[in-house]
């Protein structure tokens, strides 16, 4: 044990404080916790509430995600758990772990309690059963690797996480933490810049030197995808993007991209056009930031560089379109729309069949006034218009049913877009002049 270790009138204080806390949580999840308390009872196992929750709760931080880990098998705990519920659970054997996603939408996490040994750096580790202070020793930081007995409340802290709570430090357990996992040098600096916390001197010098190693590229670019994607989900990334381009690089995501001052500046107006969004359609869609800003952080690379780090990161294929899409803008589409007498049946037709994402990094982009108007206009007004003739009305007309309904649907949309028709009257008067002229959309 640590000479920071655990002693026993810390313990009872420490209980009387967690039970305090415990005490404020919601409703639903204190009820959770009584049922795992109970269960841990009954089944005379030694179960505890681990990880970011604990470190959360110390914090009074809201955080609805538990984290338990059982001395014994964890899978078999969270099975008896849940059947009450009536919800399936995720079980991955080899693991011992397993995910309880109840109806109300809170997760619990349960875990037998494991040893690690990593076979070779940046390597997935051998897992073991194990005891309680195993389970903490592996993890990464002390503020993460505190426990909450859920057989009578009382606060287990082997390497004085709760000390680093109220010191704001980011402290490793040990000098092969980062090698071990260089996916943590991501994580010292989310935690650190979340919580306006520091990283503590022997630790930034470890990291360090895990960087300078090149370690964040050994790891599988999948892993390095998901805690890049949580960096991105922080609140405003850029201190975390500054942070990490100072203290370790990007060079993990593509040889050739260039984090600068402009992606600085870019992420600047990124985060602006991302609140002017949330703040002005908030009905609309919710906005995956993090490919926002993953366009962002891409922005030096080219098109081809782009197509190789999605493949590499393995992105979804959606993703990937979203991000290529930005990169495929001409300088003919910003010309155009930022010239005031664009039509707006021309807007309509460049930026619909863009992504929110993709429309709302070109705004952040191109500081052109009418540029942007000409982007709000879209999602005010052009994007949500509606025309009132329909199928019935051109059957009236004689139409037989085929493709070239669509199309004068899409011609009766870019005039009534453009003001030339206003009412359905008007719209059945356009479509019997089309057919007049025989206009060329009625051929098949
Ligand atoms: N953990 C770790 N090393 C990692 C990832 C996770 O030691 N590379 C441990 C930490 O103890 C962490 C716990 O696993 O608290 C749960 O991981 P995760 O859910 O990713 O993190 P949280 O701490 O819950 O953080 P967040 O608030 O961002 O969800």
């Amino acid at each position: 044990m640590s000479s920071r270790g655990l002693n026993l009138g810390c313990r009872q204080r420490c209980k009387e404080g967690v039970l305090k806390i415990l005490s404020k949580i919601p409703e639903e999840l204190r009820s959770l916790i009584n049922k795992l308390h109970k269960q841990a009872l009954a089944e005379n196992l030694k179960v505890y509430l681990v990880g970011g929750f604990v470190r959360d709760l110390i914090l009074r931080v809201k955080n609805l995600d538990l984290d338990i880990v059982i001395e014994g098998d964890g899978i078999k705990f969270a099975e008896r758990f849940a059947m009450p519920f009536g919800v399936k659970l995720t079980a991955h054997r080899q693991f011992g772990t397993a995910t309880v996603l109840l109806k109300s939408g809170l997760k619990v996490d349960f875990s037998s309690a494991r040893k690690e040994s990593y076979p070779k750096p940046a390597h997935l580790p051998i897992v073991s059963y194990g005891l309680l202070r195993d389970d903490l020793f592996r993890r990464d930081f002390t503020i993460n690797a505190m426990a909450i007995s859920l057989s009578d409340g009382s606060l287990v802290d082997y390497f004085d996480g709760r000390g680093d709570l109220v010191n704001k430090k980011i402290r490793v357990l040990h000098d092969l933490s980062f090698k071990d996992d260089p996916t943590r040098i991501l994580r010292a600096v989310r935690f650190e810049q979340r919580y306006d916390f520091n990283i503590e001197p022997k630790t930034l010098k470890l990291l360090k030197e895990a960087g300078k190693l090149k370690m964040l590229e050994k790891v599988h670019p999948h892993r390095m995808r998901d805690e890049l994607i949580l960096v991105l989900k922080e609140g405003n990334p850029l201190k975390e993007i500054r942070r990490i381009k100072q203290l370790a690089g990007f060079k993990f995501i593509h040889p050739n991209l260039n984090v600068s001052v402009k992606t600085y500046s870019y992420f600047k107006s990124l985060e602006k056009e991302v609140k002017w969004f949330n703040k002005n359609y908030p009905q609309r869609r919710s906005l995956d930031t993090w490919l926002i800003y993953l366009m962002g952080l891409l922005d030096s690379l080219n098109a081809g560089a782009i197509r190789n780090v999605c493949e590499k990161f393995g992105l979804r294929k959606g993703e990937k379109k979203r991000l290529s899409s930005y990169k495929q803008i001409t300088h003919k589409f910003i010309v155009d729309l930022s010239n005031s007498k664009v039509k707006p049946s021309r807007i309509f037709a460049s930026l619909e069949p863009l992504s929110y994402e993709t429309i709302i990094s070109l705004r952040a982009k191109y500081n052109n006034p009418v540029f942007k108007r000409h982007i709000a206009d879209f999602l005010e007004i052009y994007n949500g218009m509606r025309i009132f003739v329909s199928g019935n009305d051109l059957h009236g007309l004689g139409l037989v049913p085929g493709p070239q309904y669509q199309k004068i649907f899409a011609q009766v949309l870019n005039a009534k877009l453009n003001g030339e028709v206003k009412d359905k009257r008007e719209e059945l008067s356009l479509i019997r002049e089309l057919l007049n002229k025989r206009h060329p959309i009625l051929r098949g």
